[in-house]
């Protein structure tokens, strides 16, 4: 009984992450915990004060790098710099503990942040 409670919860969860995620704009999903949380991270133009200097910043990242450059950085850095540090947010291939059995981001909503990106220049 217990066990059943748990799984609805832990689906419904994952349903509303869906949910949410489908609704998201560019911005949600840079900003947002459950989705790209890249402003942990790294520093965006028009948000400042906000955001973590772990990694680069992203402002003028449009100019080092192409769309699909951009796009793979996202998807799984690991193939650019297999030291990287950069959480891959479209592959859970070879993670110990995925958070789901899924990756984080879509390719649509990869494919939404790197024409974002593109446009810092
Ligand atoms: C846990 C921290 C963390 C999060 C969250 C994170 N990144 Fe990163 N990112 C890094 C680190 C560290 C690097 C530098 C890695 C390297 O050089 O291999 C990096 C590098 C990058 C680069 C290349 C920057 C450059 O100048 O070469 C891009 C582009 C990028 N991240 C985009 C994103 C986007 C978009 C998101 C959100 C979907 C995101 N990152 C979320 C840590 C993070």
């Amino acid at each position: 009984m217990k066990l059943k409670f748990i799984f609805l919860v832990y689906l419904l969860q994952i349903l509303s992450i869906n949910v949410f995620a489908q609704e998201s704009d560019v911005k949600t999903l840079i900003r947002s915990p459950l989705l790209g949380n890249c402003i942990t991270c790294h520093q965006f133009p028009g948000e400042a004060g906000k955001q973590g200097n772990f990694a680069p910043s992203l402002i003028g990242v449009g100019k080092k790098y192409n769309l699909d450059q951009l796009k793979q950085w996202i998807s799984d850095a690991r193939v650019l710099n297999p030291n990287t540090l950069m959480p891959p947010f479209g592959s859970i291939n070879g993670l110990s503990q995925p958070m789901v059995n899924q990756p984080v981001l879509t390719i649509e909503q990869i494919n939404k942040i790197a024409l974002e990106l593109k446009t810092y220049n």
